[in-house]
């Protein structure tokens, strides 16, 4: 065995994407999930510690999203040695920015890269996936699939699952505005109608081809025109103290597009540029100040690369 330990990031990711529910998803720079995984002569798998989480994170190895993928890559090597994490959160969990996600995908994609690379990407997604379904009760990959691959992802289909990376606007910035509460995801799915009628089928599934082509032609106004959700936003906006005036107050600064990032509380505004990135920032927290204590405003290009060893 060669190298015995690696740090690596995983970026943060806002899954939706308007109205993408469960199947679009795009990876940002910032914030991001750092961990450093350690082989040991010690068979099994143990987390000897996790920052940043305001202690509400499992320990716990069949709880913890980054074990339990761990736990199913194990099973598919010979192995003798064990498996130590320390997880850096720089975002909390519940927050709508796929923080158990990044987890689930950065110790799969580490202990890959200290193993000498046996596992392909498609194999990491499953080991992730599996992982990620602790967390939020069901298998959705629109958080995971970005922060494996960056960039924006479509999830055309789940049975079997067939992932579409696309393409888009090379120049596109992404504000977010994380009001400091948590939001369950499994608690803000079961808001969701499961029956909606024929004519916001067609709306709704309009608008997810209006949102791909305009990402795929660098199209921003078909985007602005695309963006829009008649699933989940309209279902969770009340979990969110002021949520359609932040919305509105990213509009009128220039946004693109702005909805929930994931089941929030996360907010996400897409813009054309940094400077404008960062007005609409400013503008959001404002308002959302009005409304919650704290709040925390990241602005960061689309991130490509998905999960990076930093030492
Ligand atoms: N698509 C999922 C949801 C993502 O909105 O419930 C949750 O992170």
């Amino acid at each position: 065995m060669g190298q015995k330990s690696i740090k690596v990031t995983a970026p943060a990711t806002v899954s939706n994407c308007g109205p993408g529910f469960d199947i679009m998803g795009f990876a940002i720079n910032t914030p991001v999930e750092e961990m450093i995984v350690r082989l040991t002569n010690k068979p099994g798998i143990r987390i000897s510690k996790i920052v940043g989480d305001k202690n509400k994170l499992p320990l716990d190895v069949k709880k913890n999203t980054a074990t339990v993928a761990l736990h199913h890559m194990l099973a598919r090597v010979e192995s003798k040695f064990g498996v130590e994490l320390e997880i850096k959160k720089k975002m909390i969990s519940g927050s709508g920015l796929g923080s158990s996600a990044a987890s689930a995908v950065a110790a799969p994609f580490a202990l890959n890269e200290l193993l000498g690379k046996p596992f392909t990407k498609k194999e990491l997604m499953e080991f992730a996936l599996l992982g990620e379904e602790v967390a939020s009760g069901s298998i959705h990959a629109d958080n995971v699939a970005p922060c494996l691959l960056g960039g924006f992802v479509l999830i055309r289909g789940y049975n079997p699952l067939d992932i579409i990376p696309l393409a888009a606007p090379k120049d596109m910035f992404c504000t977010i505005l994380h009001p400091q509460f948590e939001i369950k995801t499994s608690e803000a799915r079961k808001l969701i109608r499961k029956n909606f009628y024929l004519h916001d089928v067609i709306t709704q599934t309009g608008n997810v081809a209006g949102l791909v082509t305009g990402l795929l032609k660098n199209n921003y106004e078909l985007i602005k025109r695309s963006l829009h959700d008649l699933i989940a936003e309209p279902a969770r906006a009340t979990l969110i103290p002021g949520f359609y005036e932040i919305k509105e107050a990213a509009l009128s600064h220039g946004s693109i597009g702005c909805s929930i990032s994931g089941s929030g509380p996360a907010i996400f505004a897409l813009s054309k540029s940094q400077e404008e990135g960062i007005a609409i920032g400013r503008a959001m927290k404002k308002v959302s100040s009005k409304y919650t204590k704290e709040n925390i405003v990241h602005v960061s290009p689309i991130n490509r690369v998905g999960p990076r060893i930093i030492g």
